[in-house]
């Protein structure tokens, strides 16, 4: 196991991570703590958050859980105010919360609505995000945003053409 508190020193840095009661987001909360940073659980589900937030704090961490479903704007605007609030600032956003995939998209049997939902996750949400939490990286010297996009953005495979085309528009915002 590696010892990420020596690979890395991130004390007195503020996380927020979308999506980050479960798998990846999960991951990414427990990494960023551990190399110090103060980490905002953020999850649409109130009770996974708390659930690892609470975690964190018993590894001696620090870290506060809030409710975020991305796909709501004013969900967005008060994680960064909470986190800002809470912590002082935010200096590292992990845009992870996403959808989509699993070798179901077939862009001539689906519908608009699914492909709306796709792009608002894993497109919009992150996009705001960006917008919202720049001010304070700005204003606090220091920022980092990663973006989880997929394999999926750079494979051709036409049962994930939504999925994918997302997970590529992802990967051009980040470069950008
Ligand atoms: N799992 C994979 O194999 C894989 C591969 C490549 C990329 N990814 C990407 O990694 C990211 C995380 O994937 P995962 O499989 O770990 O996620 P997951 O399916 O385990 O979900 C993580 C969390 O997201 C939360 N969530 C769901 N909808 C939400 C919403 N509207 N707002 C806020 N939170 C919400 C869930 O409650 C859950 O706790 C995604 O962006 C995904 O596209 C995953």
């Amino acid at each position: 196991m590696y010892d990420i508190g020596k690979m890395f020193d991130l004390g007195g840095k503020v996380a927020v991570v979308t999506g980050g009661g479960d798998g990846i987001g999960r991951a990414s909360c427990e990494i960023l703590a551990s190399a110090g940073a103060s980490v905002v659980v953020s999850d649409l589900s109130p009770d996974k958050a708390k659930v690892v937030a609470d975690s964190i704090a018993a590894a001696g961490g620090k870290s506060a859980a809030v409710g975020c479903n991305v796909l709501e704007d004013a969900d967005l605007e008060h994680m960064i105010d909470f986190a800002a609030s809470t912590f002082g600032t935010v200096n590292i956003l992990v845009n992870n919360a996403g959808m989509g995939g699993g070798g179901r998209e077939n862009p001539f049997k689906i519908d608009r609505a699914y492909v709306e939902r796709i792009y608002a996750m894993n497109v919009f949400a992150p996009w705001q995000l960006c917008k919202l939490a720049a001010p304070h990286m700005q204003s606090s010297g220091y920022g980092s945003i990663i973006n989880i996009t997929s394999m999926s953005s750079v494979n051709n495979d036409p049962d994930m053409a939504i999925y994918g085309s997302s997970k590529a528009a992802l990967n051009h915002l980040a470069s950008n």
